[in-house]
């Protein structure tokens, strides 16, 4: 108890050292990643700010949650600028000398050492699969996506993420403007929605463990139970739909009656409803299955609820 107490008063008091002692001498105390800790400071991004607040792209990181001095677990509470760039002493003294950590042009530094600046403090939560994931066996740099030096990221707006991604994911970009489509053009849904980008236990990047689990988040009333379950619908959504985009309506890989006849294509009216045989009993051909087939009368397709819904009709 006395001894917690000295402790917690201690580390208080280091903070405080942390916050607004000489630089250096935060860097030797500051409960930080070895990486960081071994900075020899070149005196607080002030001294930088000298020679680059005139680049409005450069002081626009001031604008954001990096630039927080007094949260002792961001960057400019810890070694300012340097904390990202490495140790620059050399470049305070000749600029022809580099940062040791560049993150973009002709001289910047291997994805590892970038990527090692900035899981030394985000290898949490959301980035708990990084290692291992699609984006990190293929190179990818967390600065392939996101933006520092901005006041707000946009990689991290609804809006402004489908682009970038897109860069990339040319396939997606044309299944999102196709006829039917999620709202991600829109911005109405985004990728990182159903995606996380760093890693993930389920197949594809997906935020839950199968698709299925994806789409519920969303569309609850799909997950049933119900009464009368539809087989392909508790297996996989995507049995019948594309997840960005397709040319049939409501996301339909094909259009019913195709659709459904590539599992029920046994005889009776399933197999010709167009021709009219047999449609539940009749012997004339029914104009509703000819013109909007197999869902004019099975529409609860995903499952029903009602005592007499057997053949999902109800
Ligand atoms: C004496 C002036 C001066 C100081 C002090 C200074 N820089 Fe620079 N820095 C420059 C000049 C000039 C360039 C080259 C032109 C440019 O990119 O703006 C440069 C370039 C850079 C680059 C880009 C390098 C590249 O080739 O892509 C980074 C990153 C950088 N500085 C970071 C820092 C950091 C971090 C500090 C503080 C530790 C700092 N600078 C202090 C003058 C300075
Ligand atoms: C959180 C990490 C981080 C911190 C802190 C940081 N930078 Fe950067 N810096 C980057 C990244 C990443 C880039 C690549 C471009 C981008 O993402 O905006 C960059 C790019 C630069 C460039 C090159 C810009 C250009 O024109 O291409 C300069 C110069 C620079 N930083 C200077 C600084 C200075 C000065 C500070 C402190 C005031 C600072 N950086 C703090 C991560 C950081
Ligand atoms: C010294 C620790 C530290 C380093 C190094 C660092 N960050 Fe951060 N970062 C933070 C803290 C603290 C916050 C604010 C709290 C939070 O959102 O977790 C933050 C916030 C962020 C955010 C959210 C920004 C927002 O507007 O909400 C992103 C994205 C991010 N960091 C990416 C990066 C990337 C990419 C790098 C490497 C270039 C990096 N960080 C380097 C500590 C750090
Ligand atoms: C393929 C693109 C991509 C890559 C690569 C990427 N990110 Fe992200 N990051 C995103 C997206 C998209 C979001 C927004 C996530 C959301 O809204 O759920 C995000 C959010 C974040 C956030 C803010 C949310 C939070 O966790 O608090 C941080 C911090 C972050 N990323 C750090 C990193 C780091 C560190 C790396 C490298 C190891 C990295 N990112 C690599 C796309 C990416
Ligand atoms: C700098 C290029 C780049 C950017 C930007 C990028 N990706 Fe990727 N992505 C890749 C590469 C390369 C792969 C692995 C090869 C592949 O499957 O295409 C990949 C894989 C994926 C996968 C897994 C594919 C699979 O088959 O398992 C998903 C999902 C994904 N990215 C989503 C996103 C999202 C969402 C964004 C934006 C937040 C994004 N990517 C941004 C390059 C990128
Ligand atoms: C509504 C949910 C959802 C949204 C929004 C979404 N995706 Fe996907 N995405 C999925 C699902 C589900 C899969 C798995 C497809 C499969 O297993 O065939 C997938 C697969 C992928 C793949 C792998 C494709 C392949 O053929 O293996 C990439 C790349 C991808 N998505 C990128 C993106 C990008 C980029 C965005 C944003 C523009 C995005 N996704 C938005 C649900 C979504
Ligand atoms: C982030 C929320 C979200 C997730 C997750 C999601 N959806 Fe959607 N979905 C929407 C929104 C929003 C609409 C558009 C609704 C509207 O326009 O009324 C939509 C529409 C649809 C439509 C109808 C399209 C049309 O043209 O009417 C289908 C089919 C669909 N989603 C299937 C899926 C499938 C399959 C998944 C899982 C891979 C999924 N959704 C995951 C939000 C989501
Ligand atoms: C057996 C094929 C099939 C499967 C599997 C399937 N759907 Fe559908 N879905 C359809 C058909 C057909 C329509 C169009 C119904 C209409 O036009 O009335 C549709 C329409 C939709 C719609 C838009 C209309 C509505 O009912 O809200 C959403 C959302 C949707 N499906 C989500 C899902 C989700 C989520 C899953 C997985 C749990 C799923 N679907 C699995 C065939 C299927
Ligand atoms: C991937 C295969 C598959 C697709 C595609 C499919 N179904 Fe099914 N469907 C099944 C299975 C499996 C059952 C349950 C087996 C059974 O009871 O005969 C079933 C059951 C049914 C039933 C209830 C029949 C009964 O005897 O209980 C109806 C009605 C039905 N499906 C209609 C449709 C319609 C309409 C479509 C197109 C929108 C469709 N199905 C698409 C596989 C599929
Ligand atoms: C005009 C309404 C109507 C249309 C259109 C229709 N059905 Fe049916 N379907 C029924 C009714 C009613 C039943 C109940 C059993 C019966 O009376 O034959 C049924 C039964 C079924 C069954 C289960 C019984 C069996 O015969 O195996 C399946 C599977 C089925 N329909 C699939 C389809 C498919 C696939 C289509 C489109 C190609 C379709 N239905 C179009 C009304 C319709």
């Amino acid at each position: 108890m006395y001894k917690t107490l000295i402790i917690a008063f201690i580390s208080a008091l280091m903070s405080v050292v942390v916050q607004y002692g000489p630089t250096a001498q935060a860097a030797e105390m500051t409960p930080a990643t070895p990486d960081h800790a071994a900075i020899t400071s070149a005196g607080g991004p002030e001294a930088c700010l000298k020679c680059h607040e005139t680049n409005p792209k450069v002081v626009s990181i001031l604008a954001t949650p990096h630039a927080m001095k007094g949260d002792k677990n961001a960057p400019f509470g810890q070694n300012g600028c340097e904390t990202c760039h490495g140790s620059s002493t050399a470049h305070v003294e000749s600029r022809k000398n580099l940062p040791s950590v560049l993150f973009a042009g002709p001289n910047k530094s291997s994805v590892e050492a970038r990527n090692g600046q900035c899981l030394g403090c985000h290898q949490d939560n959301l980035r708990m699969n990084w290692q291992g994931s699609q984006h990190e066996t293929n190179d990818k740099a967390c600065t392939d996506c996101h933006t520092i030096h901005v006041a707000k990221d946009p990689v991290l707006v609804k809006a402004t993420q489908p682009e970038l991604c897109f860069t990339c994911h040319a396939e997606q970009r044309a299944d999102a403007n196709k006829f039917s489509h999620h709202p991600i053009v829109e911005g109405k849904v985004t990728c990182s929605d159903c995606h996380n980008p760093h890693g993930s236990p389920g197949p594809k990047l997906l935020k839950e463990f199968t698709v299925n689990e994806t789409c519920y988040t969303c569309h609850m009333e799909k997950r049933g139970p119900m009464l009368f379950e539809h087989e392909p619908v508790r297996e996989n959504c995507l049995t019948c739909h594309s997840p960005h985009g397709t040319t049939q309506a409501r996301l339909l890989v094909e259009r019913p009656p195709y659709l459904c006849q590539e599992c029920h294509a046994n005889s009776g009216h399933q197999a010709q409803p167009i021709a009219g045989q047999n449609l539940a009993g009749q012997t004339a051909a029914n104009v509703r299955a000819m013109a909007k087939g197999c869902v004019t009368c099975h529409s609860q397709i995903h499952g029903s609820n009602s005592p007499n819904g057997t053949f999902l009709t109800r």
